[in-house]
């Protein structure tokens, strides 16, 4: 018998459906203040149009069905940029908090936090965690939210919180193994990124999922973030669509051979 509930892939494909879509897609939203001094405008400008774009690109994905997308918006690093400019970015956290999440919630689209949230004021700690408990439920996207994140920082975090289960005879050191530390991450559940992509034209990594994304694929795009548009973001994945992936293995190719 057919089962013909309305699942939640059961909408019509976006006109604009790639050939292909990764399980997992992350970004890194760079070029925001070089956007905004090219225009003329000041650093916050950019910022200010970068929260436009990432509503874009996150409304493109879910449209496209990709299960989980992950945003790198504020880094351990960034806490050392002048105080305006992080009050800046820590009140457009909270705007976007406040304005989005009612239709997150109802979309079924799941938001997580991935950082040191305690760095944060206050209420947007408090703003996080109800975030999360109120989309906990819904299945249909995860949206990951790096702020106040790096990944060494994760990482040792990990370390820490292994080593001290095996201080205190609960955890056996010889059991620590790959999928112990994944387990112990701030991503802990979620599954690795297949691609990441960066915009403005740096070809870093800067301290972003240094553990989950070791077998990722990556596109470097010049454009600054806030000029990331849909279809540019459609031309990566068509792009990713096009690629071998062989996590150290041999092409079916050279295996025949
Ligand atoms: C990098 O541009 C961008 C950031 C440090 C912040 C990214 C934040 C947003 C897009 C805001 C929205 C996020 C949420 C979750 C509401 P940059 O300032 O480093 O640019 P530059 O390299 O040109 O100076």
């Amino acid at each position: 018998m057919t089962d013909s509930r309305p699942g939640p892939r059961a909408e019509p494909a976006a006109p604009d459906q790639p050939s292909a879509v990764p399980g997992h897609v992350a970004f890194i939203m760079d070029g925001n203040g070089r956007w905004a001094v090219r225009q003329g405008l000041p650093r916050q400008a950019g910022h200010v149009r970068g929260v436009e774009r990432l509503r874009e690109i996150a409304k493109a994905s879910y449209e496209w069905g990709i299960p989980v997308m992950t945003v790198f918006a504020f880094s351990t690093e960034n806490w050392n940029r002048p105080g305006y400019e992080v009050q800046v970015l820590m009140q457009l956290f909270r705007r976007y908090m406040i304005r989005e999440v009612d239709d997150l919630e109802t979309r079924g689209v799941r938001v997580r936090f991935l950082g040191q949230l305690e760095r944060l004021p206050e209420d947007l700690q408090r703003l996080a965690r109800q975030t999360e408990a109120r989309t906990a439920a819904n299945d249909r996207m995860t949206v990951q939210i790096a702020v106040s994140y790096g990944a060494r920082a994760e990482i040792a975090d990990a370390a820490r919180r292994l080593a001290a289960e095996a201080a205190a005879g609960r955890l056996d050191p010889e059991s620590i193994d790959e999928a112990a530390v994944s387990g112990a991450l701030w991503t802990a559940g979620m599954p690795d990124p297949d691609l990441v992509v960066r915009t403005s034209g740096e070809q870093r990594i800067s301290n972003f999922l240094l553990w989950q994304a070791a077998y990722a694929e990556y596109a470097f795009v010049d454009e600054c973030w806030p000029d990331f548009s849909r279809e540019r973001y459609r031309a990566v994945l068509e792009a990713y669509a096009r690629r071998e992936r062989r996590f150290g293995g041999l092409s079916p190719v050279a295996v025949a051979r």
